[in-house]
């Protein structure tokens, strides 16, 4: 009796591991047989009460490897079916089909403008170098020449780094040029690109952090008409045949100073509030740098001179591209900045 019930479960073993189903319903037919919950094996497993006491174990054993049998013959099956699925999806796509598109970025307008400023320097030999933003005070104001009691120093337009007398932010990327002097014999010949901070109430005109790029030229018998020609030059390619004036100013580094603005005019009230109804927008200043400095930086003031300008960077973006509020240009807004895709 005994045999006949261990060579049932023999033969089912055999029948499961030559069971060979070739598309998905026969390998959910084979489930259905061995492994769903009317499955075939099960009722071998009652059979053990008619198996003698001696054998009783083996039987156990026998049912059970029938079963793990039909488990592992499935879970290969199924992956058999999985690899087929990809195989099948693999071979529908269409590598001729256009790409979708894939979305890049466009420049910010200030790295617009920041690009084109250093290609028209670059082209009469102006080099770029750059310079902390975390500055001393020495590099930001006294090597510049402001002196301890001007209002540039006040808490009011300076952001002094944790209540510190010597770390700030730089105001101006003027302290560059104290930098370049210090380590540089003349001729010299930079641009200094690069982002300051005042402490000032942010408005559609100025903003607590923009960017400047600073200028500085010294050589023997460097003159106001040099500078004059050379920001002339930069005007007339930045800005074509937009109106441009110089105009004289006052800054404790430079001896004469000067400023120079263009021309935007009063037609739209934007215009009015950019320009506080001049029609002018002030974009950069200038002069020839203070023998002071000079020595300062230990340059000799009687053999060389120079000229040195620092201009603002968001003005000009904002005259070029008809930007009526500079806090478009730190807002991130994806509507405003995909705009100048097409500027490069
Ligand atoms: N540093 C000045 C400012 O931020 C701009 C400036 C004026 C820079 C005259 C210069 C200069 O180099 O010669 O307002």
């Amino acid at each position: 009796m005994s045999a006949e019930i261990f060579a049932k479960v023999q033969q089912l073993i055999e029948e499961i591991e030559a069971a060979k189903p070739a598309t998905k319903e026969e390998v959910e037919q084979f489930r259905v047989r061995f492994l769903g919950s009317k499955n075939i094996i099960k009722p071998l497993f009652g059979e053990i009460v008619k198996v003698e006491n001696t054998r009783k174990k083996e039987y156990g054993q026998l049912c059970n490897t029938a079963k793990t049998t039909a488990e592992a013959k499935f879970a290969a099956l199924q992956e058999w079916l999985e690899a087929q699925a990809d195989a099948a999806d693999s071979m529908a796509i269409d590598l001729t089909a256009p790409a979708d598109p894939f979305p890049v970025g466009s420049r910010h307008p200030v790295s617009i403008v920041m690009n084109r400023i250093v290609d028209i320097f670059a082209r009469i030999g102006f080099t770029v170098v750059e310079g902390p933003e975390v500055e001393t005070d020495w590099y930001n104001f006294t090597a510049m020449n402001t002196p301890e009691d001007h209002p540039a120093r006040d808490m009011q337009d300076t952001f002094y780094i944790q209540n510190s007398k010597t770390w700030l932010l730089r105001t101006h990327t003027s302290p560059v040029q104290a930098r370049v002097m210090e380590r540089t014999k003349p001729p010299i010949r930079i641009i200094a690109p690069g982002r300051v901070y005042r402490n000032e109430t942010i408005s559609a005109r100025s903003h607590a952090q923009f960017h400047q790029v600073e200028g500085l030229y010294i050589d023997e018998n460097v003159s106001f008409a040099d500078l004059k020609q050379t920001l002339m030059f930069f005007a007339q390619e930045m800005f074509g045949s937009a109106k441009i004036r110089l105009r004289p100013s006052f800054f404790p580094f430079t001896e004469p100073s000067a400023e120079m603005d263009v021309w935007l005019g009063t037609d739209t009230p934007e215009n009015a509030r950019l320009t506080k109804g001049t029609g002018w927008l002030e974009i950069l200043g200038c002069g020839m740098v203070d023998p002071q400095v000079l020595e300062n930086c230990g340059i000799d003031s009687k053999k060389y001179t120079g000229f040195a300008f620092g201009m603002g960077i968001e003005r000009q973006a904002l005259r070029l591209f008809s930007i009526p509020d500079i806090r478009f240009l730190f807002e991130s807004d994806v509507r405003f900045l995909k705009q100048f895709a097409a500027a490069i």
